[in-house]
This record gives structure tokens, sequence and C-alpha cells, in this order.
């Protein structure tokens, strides 16, 4: 079966058709805050324990290449004590399990769609497509929006990792509903090691901690609440930290990496450390930063990776540290959103190899070295608001769709430098834009360098409001990518473009490698 244009109408009731319905959406979006649960029955923060995600064992190694099988599957979930949750999830955990790799080493994860036929409250059918954030994957294993995988069915992606160090993460990207699937959990983190990075004494093993920060609201029952705000985003009055509200975590006396990942629908954050002291930023989206940046704010949009080290040595045993959100504006404020998690420091033995921070971590990224000059052209993509539809120079995924997948932002040329200029000339909205692919350097924000802990490549980028920023990247592949916001709700209506990347011989077709039925699976070999 293959997703039509007809369908996009066919789920118009959850997707873009809703937008010419205004007031009924008010009217439903109202009666369904109304059974919101109260925030007194909310846990305090710092009350539960923290935990980090398991790491995924491969179901068989081959000669360079791991071979993973991860279900997508519902499952219960005890995230605020007492109550079970109802999430869909990777493997059923929340976030999914981490998957770790050496450079060099191919990894194929085959993804077996078992979710339920429906969602159980918003009614829709739960196809998928993974995106693995952060990887020059093919354009058949990228999760291409309209690439789906339906409920009985399974998809087996092939990731090279060739590319340098990074951190980075899966997640649903099914055309329409990425925002209701990603919220009922399936996100989880990848990390990639190269020799440059293992060689750096920075923090390693339990020292380098995911930190995967989501939100949502749940119903007096404890199920998860929707409200998409008349699709202008979703805004939950929880903060999840690796799936558990407002964690606490207890540290030893040294220094902590932390991959933190903003894995919300749309809420942005800054973050400070409550002692007001500075920590340090050592890698971006796509890997370390040519040198370490030390900071007391920052922006943290969704999507981005950040890599910090927080140095706990100065603390007294006993002392807690929060890490505060002094929460940007055009987000949706509740009680205790301020606050994301806090440190514990304890008296306890540690490790002290591999508790330093070099005064440079990749300075010949390629990525971080190239230059204006380099450009062969110069394109521009507007985020703009039209008919009440969330567009990119005033188109919808449902145009490309309608194209029979061939119109394009633009055609690079492969292994060219383009620089694209990002701009929102909106008061009311940030978008976080995500060019699928490459690996990018920021050039500069309304005219001005970026901001110190932006100075590392990147995939995704803060385009808050009234900003405009230019890009430069080199196009390193073949074919056709996705170009989006990574607020989930203005992707799914409909925020979303394309580009090609042109060579000699056509880049392989994104729809050109389908799933299979599930019924076959367990006789297909990994
Ligand atoms: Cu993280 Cu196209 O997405
Ligand atoms: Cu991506
Ligand atoms: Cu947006």
């Amino acid at each position: 079966m293959h997703y039509t244009r007809r369908d996009a109408f066919k789920v118009g009731l959850f997707g873009s058709a809703a937008l010419a319905l205004p007031l009924q959406r008010a009217a439903s979006a109202k009666s369904v805050l109304d059974d919101r649960m109260p925030s007194s029955k909310l846990p305090k923060p710092f009350t539960l324990p923290f935990r980090v995600p398991p790491v995924a064992t491969p179901v068989s190694v081959h000669d360079g290449e791991d071979c993973y099988r991860i279900t997508m599957k519902e499952a219960k979930a005890e995230i605020l004590p007492g109550y079970q949750t109802t999430i869909w999830a990777y493997d059923g955990i929340l976030p999914g399990p981490t998957i770790v790799v050496k450079q060099g080493q191919t990894t194929k994860v085959r993804f077996i769609n078992k979710l339920p036929l429906k969602h159980p409250v918003l009614k829709y059918t739960p196809w998928t497509s993974v995106h693995l954030h952060g990887s020059a994957s093919l354009p058949q294993f990228d999760g291409y929006a309209s690439d789906i995988t339906y409920p009985g069915e399974y998809k087996d992606y092939i990731y090279p990792n060739l590319q340098p160090a990074r951190t980075l993460w899966y997640h649903d990207h099914g055309v329409h509903h990425t925002a209701e699937n990603v919220s009922m959990g399936m996100i989880g983190q990848y990390h990639l090691h190269d020799d440059r990075e293992l060689a750096l004494p920075i923090p390693k093993g339990e020292f380098d901690v995911p930190l995967l920060i989501s939100d949502c609201t749940f119903t007096k029952t404890g199920e998860f609440l929707f409200d998409t705000g008349g699709e202008t985003g979703m805004y939950g009055d929880v903060i999840l930290v690796n799936g558990t509200p407002w964690p606490a975590m207890k540290v030893k006396r040294r220094k902590y990496r932390f991959r933190v990942l903003n894995a919300c629908v749309s809420r942005s954050y800054e973050y400070s450390l409550s002692t007001g002291d500075a920590f340090t930023v050592i890698g971006t989206d796509a890997g370390l930063m040519p040198y370490p940046q030390s900071v007391k704010k920052m922006r943290h949009i969704m999507a981005e990776r950040y890599e910090i080290v927080i140095d706990f040595a100065k603390y007294k045993p006993g002392t807690r540290i929060v890490l505060q959100n002094t929460n940007p504006k055009n987000n949706i404020n509740y009680p205790n959103i301020d606050k994301i998690m806090a440190f514990d420091v304890t008296d306890e033995p540690f490790d002290t190899s591999n508790n330093e921070i070099p005064a440079s971590l990749y300075p010949d990224n390629p990525v971080m070295n190239l230059q204006p000059g380099q450009s062969v052209a110069t394109r521009r993509l507007e985020l703009v608001r039209k008919h009440g539809m969330w567009t990119i120079n005033g188109h919808t995924w449902d145009d490309v769709v309608a194209s029979n997948f061939t119109l394009v932002v633009g055609k690079p040329a492969k292994d060219t430098v383009e620089i694209w200029e990002l701009v929102n000339k909106s008061g009311g909205w940030q978008h976080p834009l995500h060019i699928h692919l490459v690996d990018l350097k920021i050039l500069d924000r309304n005219g001005k360098p970026p901001f110190a802990y932006e100075k590392g490549p990147k995939d995704v980028v803060y385009l808050g409001e009234n900003e405009a920023l230019r890009v430069i990247m080199r196009f390193d592949g073949c074919g056709k990518y996705m170009v989006h916001c990574h607020n989930l709700v203005h992707e799914d209506h409909d925020m979303m473009q394309q580009y090609e990347v042109v060579d000699a011989t056509p880049g392989d077709d994104p729809l050109g490698w389908r799933s299979k039925s599930d019924s076959g699976e367990a006789d297909d070999p990994l």
C-alpha cells in the first residue's frame, strides 16, 4: 500500500484539513484540556531517581556490520508514580535503547511496526518512517516522510557511520503524524564514536551521559493528553529527562559530559545552572566543536544536540545544582517548567581518568573550515504561515506529494558548497530548521556572529522570532532529502520541503526500498 494524496485528505481530521475548522478545533481543545491532571497531583521536582536508557544489543555481528532488531510497539510505563501510561516506543521503552557504534562499522536496523491499528485517542493509523537524525544515510534509508511502514510491516535501514563522532537520534518521521508518534514516546539516541574523539581525555563511560529532554501532559487517569493548540504546538506541563519527570541525579566530584537532546515536539529552552556557574559546550549536532566554549546560558530548540561538560569538583558533597530553564518567549509556561533536573553531589570515590577538556577538540573539522568564497549558489528559504498553513517559501509537503515528489527548493550539484539564507519574519513563532543529509556551519545570525555555543557543526538551527541565519554546507551525497521545521506540529501541517542533490547518475529513489509484510519477518535473516 502506498501513501497517496487521497490519504492526506482522508486523515484530514487530524491533518491539514483541520486548519479549515478553527472553531471546531478550539472547542475540542478546550474539552481536552479540561481532563488535564491537576498540577497538585504531578510529582514534585527532584523526587524521582535519574536513569539512563539501556544500550541496544545487536542480534548479529558480521564483518563490518552490526545488525539490530527494534520493535515499535505499545506498552505501559509508570512515568507518574502510581499511574500506568500507554506509550508507543522503540522496544516498548521510553526513551528507546541507545545504539552505540564505531565509525566505519555499518549498522543495519530492522524496525518492525507492531503498533496497534489505531491510535487510542486520535484514531489514526500509525504508519511510521524512521529517521536517524544526524546520519548522511542514502535517500531510501533516511526516513523520508512518505516512505511509510504500516502496522504489520517492517523495514531494514542501513546506516553507513562514516561521519565524524557525534550524538545522533532516531525518531519517527511518518507523514502527518510525526508529532503524535513522537509524543507517544518514539525517540532514542545513537552515539557514533571515532578514533579522534576516543583519544581525547574527555569524560567517557559512566561519565558520558545521554539526556533526552521531552515534555508531556497527562489526563486525570495518567494517559498522555494531546492538544496541538490549533496546530501551533504541543507544550506539556511535565518535563521528562530520559522518561522521568524532573529527576535528581547523584554525581561524583568530577567532570561529566552530557549529550543533551531537545526531543520535545514544540518546546524550546534556555538553560543555566542554579549556581550561576558556567559550563562548557564541547559538541554540537554534528560532533565535536573546533574549540570548547564556556557559557552561562544557552538556548536549545527541538532536535538540536549539545554536548556539555559540567564540572562538579568544586561543590561540597550534599550540594544540589539545578539545571534551570528561563523559558524563551512564545512557549506556553506552567509551574515547574523553569526546572529540568537536579544534580546531587556525593562524596563517592571516582575514576580520575578522562577528566579534562582539551583546549582544542577538532579544529580541522572540514565543515567548520568552509568559507563563503567556496559557495557556488545562494538560496533563500522563508518560513511563513500562509492561510493557516505552515509553509516554506509558500509550499507544503502536500504540494510535494501532489507534484509526484518532483517539487524541490533547489538542486545543488554533488560535492558543491552553497549558502542558504533561512528567514523567519514573524515575531510570534520560532522554528528549528533542519536540513537532512548535511553538516552545516552557521555563518551569521541577523548579520552578527553565531552564539559561542553554536560554533560547531550543526544540522538544525534555532531560527528565533524575526531572525535570519546564513548557513554554509557541502552536499556530500546524492538524491532527494527533506528540509523542514522540527516543531513537529508545524512539520505535520505542513512545513516541509525537499531538495535534490544532483550528479551525472541520479540518486537513489527515497521511495525505492519499501517495507515488507511482517509475516515473513522471521524467515528473513539479518
Ligand atoms: Cu529529526 Cu527530518 O528530522
Ligand atoms: Cu535529520
Ligand atoms: Cu516551525
